[in-house]
């Protein structure tokens, strides 16, 4: 059962809901090789967890979340697999992301899209644009993302701002950095989940997750249900977030 629904136990009362969530959604292959599939078959399994997870979040108070879906060094991949996954991402675009509306989510696009096809391109923009004015939880799909990328892209904003004198070299901080980021104007992270037992952070968030929770979890991300959401959400509950501080 899920948190959500049990709300008048006490134990879930105490559950702490973060307001930004970030998930490595990892573990597809090893799923489908488990089984004898071809790694694309993990992929489309994954992608309906993801559908689960999501609304899930969103019904559960969660009012950012970030999933990993694809990083700038999963070109490396065979072009098979990348191939499969570039289908499954138009076939989501086309049509589950609709699904969403339902709940109010807010879908954006974190990464450079410019690597992807025009077609997806345009289905990514058509996507922003169409749930822009929603007003319910803010979903950032990561795609063709790194974050030491997109650190280098924030630099060479505030350079060339710094260099026509937009901007002055003293009045760099660290609130100006952030908003040179994808994630500019959001919370950061207050909890990072990564599914399939792997204690890395593979390029994810890494200037926003400076003081983000980790928790590890040993499921695969196609089998990640409501109920392994719920244990990480209380295993969070417990941590003792001090910042530096005491
Ligand atoms: C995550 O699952 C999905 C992507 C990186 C696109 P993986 O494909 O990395 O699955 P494993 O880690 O090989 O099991
Ligand atoms: C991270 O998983 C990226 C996504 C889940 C999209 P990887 O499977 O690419 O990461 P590594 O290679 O295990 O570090
Ligand atoms: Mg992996």
């Amino acid at each position: 059962m899920s948190l959500f629904n049990k709300k008048s136990d006490e134990k879930s009362l105490q559950v702490k809901i973060p307001l930004h969530l970030g998930i490595i959604m990892d573990g597809n292959g090893r799923w489908a090789q488990k089984r004898m599939l071809p790694r694309s078959a993990g992929h489309k399994a994954g992608a309906q967890t993801f559908r689960k997870i999501t609304r899930y979040c969103s019904n559960i108070g969660v009012k950012y979340l970030t999933v990993y879906a694809f990083s700038t060094e999963n070109w490396k991949r065979p072009n098979e697999e990348v191939s499969a996954l570039m289908n499954l991402f138009k076939s989501y675009l086309e049509e589950a992301l609709a699904d969403f509306k339902d709940d109010s989510i807010v879908v954006r696009f974190i990464g450079d899209k410019s690597q992807f096809s025009d077609e997806l391109q345009n289905l990514m923009v058509k996507n922003e644009e169409s749930s822009k004015d929603r007003d319910g939880m803010v979903l950032n799909i990561a795609m063709n993302y790194g974050s030491r990328d997109e650190i280098v892209r924030a630099v060479k904003i505030i350079s060339s701002k710094v260099k026509s004198g937009e901007l002055n070299e003293d009045d760099i901080t660290e609130d100006i950095i952030s908003s040179y980021l994808y994630t500019s104007g959001q919370p950061d992270p207050d909890l990072i989940i990564r599914p399939s037992g792997e204690y890395r952070i593979s390029n994810f968030l890494l200037w926003q997750c400076a003081y983000s929770e980790f928790v590890i979890m040993n499921k695969l991300w196609p089998d990640f249900t409501t109920d392994d959401l719920d244990e990480a959400l209380e295993i969070f509950s417990k941590r003792n977030r001090r910042f530096g501080g005491v």
